[in-house]
């Protein structure tokens, strides 16, 4: 029997390829420190587990599909504390913001159409793409400038007449690069000039730093219509595993498409909606403090990068990933190596390749992917591993 194409052709998740290796590494009994993954390690705050306590349905029946109203009405009131008016209609309760990217592919494109994405981009995006038959196109953007949009040329020159959209994540997940609202304008004109959607994932929306001011694509008035919004609790609130997550369009052509999406699945989890109402009830000063513990792990990593010999970095403005040049030509072998050849003191460190988050994967070849979602100890410490490793592995080679 055959495997269809579509999911041969997939590519397995660049952030997880190296796993079997950490597994071995920890069967051995090694520490693994996880620089690989955008897990917060933030405890899930009480509010949501309160939630969960105080979900007394006798039935657990299935959920409207486009999601309970009351959590819509609290989507709705937590984008306008951003200055993002959207009504509860507007807004669709998803299984994680993943569900509401797969949804918006298969609700603006047909087998064969494209979608533009800013490279490196998050590797998620080319896994759902290939499934629903979708081919992304990306238009560079480069370390030298810490991972800013050049021009409003650099995205027109890769438009076809099959491109349907442009999409990004801001803050970006895998460089940390936090749009400014002249980059916005250069999306929105190519996006207005070509008729194409835009679709904006900003599940990182809050964590931006340097006291910079986040602004939303859908402050640009003429864009409203194109504009897909993507957003989900998960990173913010630190309930990855709890999938809730929303689509948001005023586009009343999609609305009514979304809707059979929605039904396609029958309904969201009923339990974790309400505990989810629990979360969008915490005041933002929690979500402050977040940002802040993000921040000074940012700086931990810049600073201890910055000193080592060889390896290239920028200091990225949000998110809690950046990208790393360093000198090794096969960064790939370099990070496998890391977890079977190397450690100190019995603890080695794990990072995602960065060739997975490239369409052209020789430009990605020596750099890697980092999260900071360690501790600042964990963090000096697999830092120290990483410069160790390097002089060792260069010496080796
Ligand atoms: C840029 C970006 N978008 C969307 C997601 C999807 O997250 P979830 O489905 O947990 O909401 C992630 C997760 O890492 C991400 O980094």
């Amino acid at each position: 029997m055959l495997i269809s194409n579509r999911i041969r052709n997939t590519k397995m998740s660049a952030i997880r390829k190296l796993t079997p290796f950490a597994k071995e590494a920890k069967q051995k009994g090694l520490k693994v420190y996880h620089m690989n993954i955008g897990q917060p390690d933030i405890d899930t705050p009480e509010e949501y587990f309160e939630g969960l306590k105080n979900y007394h349905k006798k039935v657990l029946g299935y959920e409207p599909s486009e999601g309970i109203d009351e959590l819509r009405s609290a989507f709705s009131n937590f984008l306008g504390k951003n200055n993002i008016d959207y009504s509860p209609e507007e807004i669709y309760v998803t299984n994680g913001g993943s569900e509401g990217l797969l949804f918006s592919f298969l609700m603006i494109c047909d087998e064969g159409d494209e979608i533009l994405v800013p490279e490196p981009y998050y590797s998620n995006y080319n896994t759902i793409a290939n499934s629903c038959g979708v081919k992304l196109v990306s238009f560079e953007t480069f370390i030298e400038d810490g991972f800013h949009i050049k021009s409003k040329e650099s995205i027109e020159k890769v438009i076809t007449s099959k491109t349907k959209a442009i999409l990004y994540s801001n803050p970006s997940n895998p460089t940390g690069v936090v749009y400014s609202i002249k980059e916005l304008q250069m999306i929105a004109d190519v996006a207005h000039e070509n008729n194409l959607y835009i679709i904006s994932d900003e599940v990182y929306r809050e964590l931006v730093y340097d006291g910079i001011k986040y602004e939303s694509i859908f402050s640009i008035e003429k864009i409203r219509e194109h504009l897909i919004l993507i957003d989900s609790l998960s990173k913010r609130y630190s309930v990855c595993g709890s999938r809730v997550g929303m689509i948001a369009t005023k586009n009343k052509n999609l609305r009514e498409e979304i809707v059979k999406l929605c039904q396609s699945r029958l309904s969201t989890s009923s339990v974790e909606q309400y505990s989810a109402l629990n979360l969008l009830k915490i005041p933002t000063s929690y979500i402050e403090n977040i940002r802040d513990i993000y921040q000074e792990r940012r700086d931990v990593v810049c600073g201890i990068l910055g000193k080592i010999d060889g390896v290239k970095i920028y200091k990225p403005e949000g998110a809690f990933y950046l990208i790393a040049s360093l000198p090794v030509d096969d960064a790939e072998d370099f990070c496998k190596w890391l977890l079977t050849d190397f450690n100190i003191n019995n603890e080695t460190v794990m990072f995602a390749p960065a060739e997975g988050f490239y369409m052209n994967n020789e430009v990605g070849k020596s750099q890697i992917r980092l999260s900071y979602c360690i501790s600042v100890k964990d963090l000096e410490k697999a830092l120290h591993i990483l410069k160790e490793g390097l002089r060792s592995y260069n010496n080796k080679n």
